[in-house]
């Protein structure tokens, strides 16, 4: 049976989302900032992050996967969702749940930056620095940096399942019944 562990709490989550939010306020004052949540994952962190901007936003989306399943990427990221409109001299925020080797990321950015937005930053809800292949791939807000460990709530999730924890939870084997909390 599975038992999820937390590992960051509601709280902790929402107040560091307050002060995120709080700093991209005060980097983008002055500006119409675009939102690219990427399905499905980064939603949840997304929506909190959103409703917290006092600056004008703008929201779009886009999804992608590395082929395989389970939880380690293969390698090899496709495009199974492109952005609605164009980002061609917009002001973009690239929003994801969880950084762990680098290569969604570094596909991604690529992709988005050939499209000549007027700038590109990058959001994380976490960060697992310690997996990083891809080090070119630089994060501009970080919710969290933790450990290499497999977590789930907030958005990600382990077999489409536990995306809505309202904390990051790790998920560990037990002999007993499941439970999630
Ligand atoms: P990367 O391409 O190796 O950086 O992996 C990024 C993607 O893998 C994330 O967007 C998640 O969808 C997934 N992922 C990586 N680590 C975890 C985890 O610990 N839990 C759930 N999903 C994860
Ligand atoms: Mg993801």
């Amino acid at each position: 049976m599975k038992t999820v562990r937390t590992l960051i709490s509601k709280q902790e989550v929402s107040s560091r989302i307050d002060q995120l939010a709080e700093q991209i306020n005060q980097d983008y004052k002055g500006k119409v900032l675009h939102l690219i949540c990427i399905l499905k994952g980064s939603v949840f962190f997304t929506t909190e992050l959103a409703k917290r901007l006092t600056i004008p936003v703008t929201m779009d989306f886009m999804s992608c996967s590395s082929y395989g399943s389970g939880t380690v990427s293969k390698g090899i990221v496709r495009l199974i969702k492109d952005l609605d409109e164009p980002i061609e001299g917009r002001d973009v925020l690239l929003i994801e749940d969880i950084i762990d080797s680098g290569n969604t990321l570094a596909y991604l950015m690529k992709v988005l930056r050939a499209r000549k937005p007027a700038s590109l930053s990058l959001c994380t809800l976490l960060d697992k620095p310690s997996r990083r292949v891809h080090f070119e791939v630089e994060v501009d807000y970080c919710g969290f940096q933790i450990e290499d460990l497999f977590v789930v709530g907030c958005g990600m999730d382990f077999d489409q399942r536990y995306r809505n924890l309202p904390y990051v939870g790790v998920l560990e084997e037990t002999g007993g019944e499941a439970s999630e909390s």
